[in-house]
């Protein structure tokens, strides 16, 4: 359990009220006193994110109100951790939502990339209101923590190697075997399209590979784009778009810490993760548009543009997982900017053909506060892939569709899993909400991990 986390329902603490905007007239004609009297005087007006604190007669802190605006955002209480002077609280209620959702929005309040500057705090304590299940609410946060984390570690210290060394700590923490295939050895295995969009970095390109579980157990397969860093490739970016792209790993990212979740509660599943890991860079012996790749699946693959390069190394990683024919293969990646264009930065598009597995998807991912959105592999724009010298071309010649016809491209190398999901994240908080501050983030993890534990648990 996080260690702010405080177990004993009956401790005397702080209460915390949460009231919307509209309530906010009812709260005060129901708490009489110099709190509700500075309610008045500060101007408060129960916006959401807002924290009032509010004094005794003494100017001690007797309680303390969060406005939640319409009470449209289950996680607000990320508001409260960095507002709150130390001590002990407890939710006094006023809201109506999940409190296990408002105690896992405190927790993700709590998060800060520390590593280059800035140290970890003591966070104020929240005493877990009744019927939380505080281990299970620290399991998910870390897990958030750990994709943040290595998104927002720079290029630098994230290569293919590092990122491979991350995944390997998960392993052992949790038990799991964990094998890499590295550099050339991917020709030797038969990666080819692997190898071809990480050669040209100075870190060698890879593929992670990850095993847990019972192996008649069912079978649920994660494949994460780990693009550690996106130049484009010979189709350079432009600096505006490169700025970012030490997140282009964030697939990667989502999928490993998605894996840790499913470890730490222990489901009775075969669970395997697959992680092409490499840097689309430039250089002499770079992939090159007009390039004809070899696939693993045996396609030929004509290369329209070197900056699409998360789905070539994505689809030599789904062949090898399909090959085992999953009951359940989920990737992850940060693939296109026109999911982006299409949805924006909040809620990642996913694409199945399975409607019931969309169906209870999205379901859960209402009720657990992780928005996701299908959109249609379109069948009609297949053939928008069509390449005059190869078998496919991994991109249409078009400006439209973008994410669809990556979709399309990747569920050609899908032929045997029972359901096939691929999610097209952003893996960023650009404009940051309480709980999720500006920086990475790890997109529908919470729920498919819920989806996953109602399937197979
Ligand atoms: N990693 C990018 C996609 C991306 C860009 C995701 C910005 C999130 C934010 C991907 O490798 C890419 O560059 N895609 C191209 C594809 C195009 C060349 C067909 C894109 O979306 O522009
Ligand atoms: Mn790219
Ligand atoms: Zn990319």
């Amino acid at each position: 359990m996080l260690d702010f986390f405080l177990a004993d329902k009956d401790k005397a603490a702080t209460p915390i009220w949460l009231v919307r905007a509209e309530d906010l007239e009812g709260w005060r004609s129901t708490h009489a006193g110099a709190g509700a009297a500075w309610v008045e005087t500060s101007g408060f007006k129960g916006e959401a994110g807002k924290v009032l604190l509010l004094p005794d007669a003494s100017g001690a802190v007797s309680g303390v109100l969060l406005g939640t605006g319409d009470g449209s955002d289950p996680l607000i209480t990320g508001a409260l951790a960095s507002a709150l002077p130390s001590g002990e609280y407890r939710l006094a209620g006023g809201f109506d939502g999940d409190p296990t959702l408002a105690v896992l929005g405190y927790a993700l309040g709590t998060y800060r990339f520390t590593r280059y500057s800035g140290k970890p705090r003591d966070w104020p304590r929240l005493v877990l209101p009744q019927g939380v299940d505080g281990e299970e609410a620290g399991r998910l946060a870390r897990a958030m923590f750990l994709a943040r984390d290595l998104i927002n570690t720079p290029a630098s210290d994230m290569s293919p190697a590092d990122l491979a060394a991350a995944a390997q700590s998960v392993a052992d923490t949790h038990g799991a075997t964990m094998s890499t295939i590295v550099g050339d050895e991917l020709l030797a295995q038969n990666y080819p399209m692997i190898h071809a969009v990480g050669r040209a970095a100075a870190v060698a390109p890879r593929l992670i590979d990850m095993r847990w579980g019972r192996e008649d157990a069912p079978r649920v397969t994660l494949v994460g784009k780990g693009v550690c860093f996106d130049t484009g490739g010979l189709d350079l970016k432009p600096s505006s778009a490169m700025g970012l792209m030490k997140k282009d790993m964030g697939g990667a990212a989502a999928t490993l810490a998605l894996a840790q979740l499913l470890m730490e509660d222990g489901l009775d599943i075969r669970l395997r993760l697959l992680i092409p890991a490499v840097e689309n860079s430039v250089s002499g012996n770079a992939f090159r548009p007009g390039d004809v790749l070899q696939s693993r699946k045996g396609l030929t693959v004509e290369i329209g543009n070197t900056d699409a390069e998360g789905r070539l190394i994505l689809a030599d990683a789904l062949t090898e997982a399909d090959s085992e024919s999953p009951d359940l293969l989920i990737d992850m990646a940060t693939l296109t900017g026109a999911a982006r264009v299409a949805l924006g930065p909040e809620l990642p598009p996913f694409y199945t053909h399975d409607d019931d597995f969309a169906r209870d998807l999205a379901a859960v991912a209402q009720a657990v506060a992780d928005p996701i959105w299908r959109m249609p592999l379109w069948k009609p724009y297949d053939n928008w892939l069509d390449s005059k010298i190869a078998d496919v071309s991994h991109i249409s010649d078009g400006p439209f569709a973008g994410s669809v016809t990556a979709a399309l491209f990747l569920a050609r190398f899908v032929e045997k899993a029972r359901v096939h999901a691929h999610f097209d994240i952003y893996g960023w908080v650009p404009k940051p909400k309480p709980g999720r501050p500006v920086g990475g983030e790890a997109q529908a993890i919470r729920a498919l991990f819920q989806l996953i534990r109602r399937q197979y648990g």
